[in-house]
């Protein structure tokens, strides 16, 4: 079902753990299957003094798919800038990870929207605006959360 790439991913994971003192957490749930993603970042600033994302972690509880893509796009965020970051979509992701079934691509949306949720928190404890993009995929996102809330969790591999 999954190809080689995937499965590597799967079997050693990237970035997985906790960060204790992120700088921004993001925390997010799948509103197709009901699982569930915190991802932590460290953000520090590159040679031309432009705020990047320093350090990155996740934890899921989410499938195999929800793992491979957590842990590739948690490699591809590390080092870019808050801006790149947040312009990253799931389709990059899965490119990068050389296909998901169709039937797991939902899987994929759950880091780079926690990736958005952290650099939001990011900004709102810093008392920073929020860019309006930014804002709307966040109330979007909560939306998804919480009817994930709702869900059981079938978890099918
Ligand atoms: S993240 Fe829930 S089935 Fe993949």
């Amino acid at each position: 079902m999954y190809n080689q790439k995937v499965m590597d991913y799967f079997l050693k994971p990237i970035n997985m753990g906790d960060m204790p003192d992120a700088d921004g957490v993001g925390e997010v749930g799948n509103v197709v299957c009901g699982d569930v993603m915190h991802l932590f970042i460290r953000v520090g600033k590159n040679p031309a003094g432009k705020e990047v994302i320093a350090d990155v972690k996740f934890k899921t509880l989410g499938c195999v798919a929800a793992i491979a893509t957590s842990s590739i796009a948690t490699e591809l965020a590390k080092g870019k800038t808050l801006e790149q970051a947040m312009a990253m979509t799931n389709q990059d992701v899965v490119r990068e990870l050389g296909g998901l079934p169709p039937v797991k691509v939902h899987c994929s949306v759950l880091a780079v929207d926690a990736l958005k949720m952290a650099i939001y928190d990011y900004l709102k404890k810093q008392g920073r605006p929020i860019p309006e993009k930014l804002e709307k995929e966040a109330q979007r996102i909560r939306k998804d959360t919480e009817n994930a809330e709702a869900h059981t969790h079938p978890h099918v591999e």
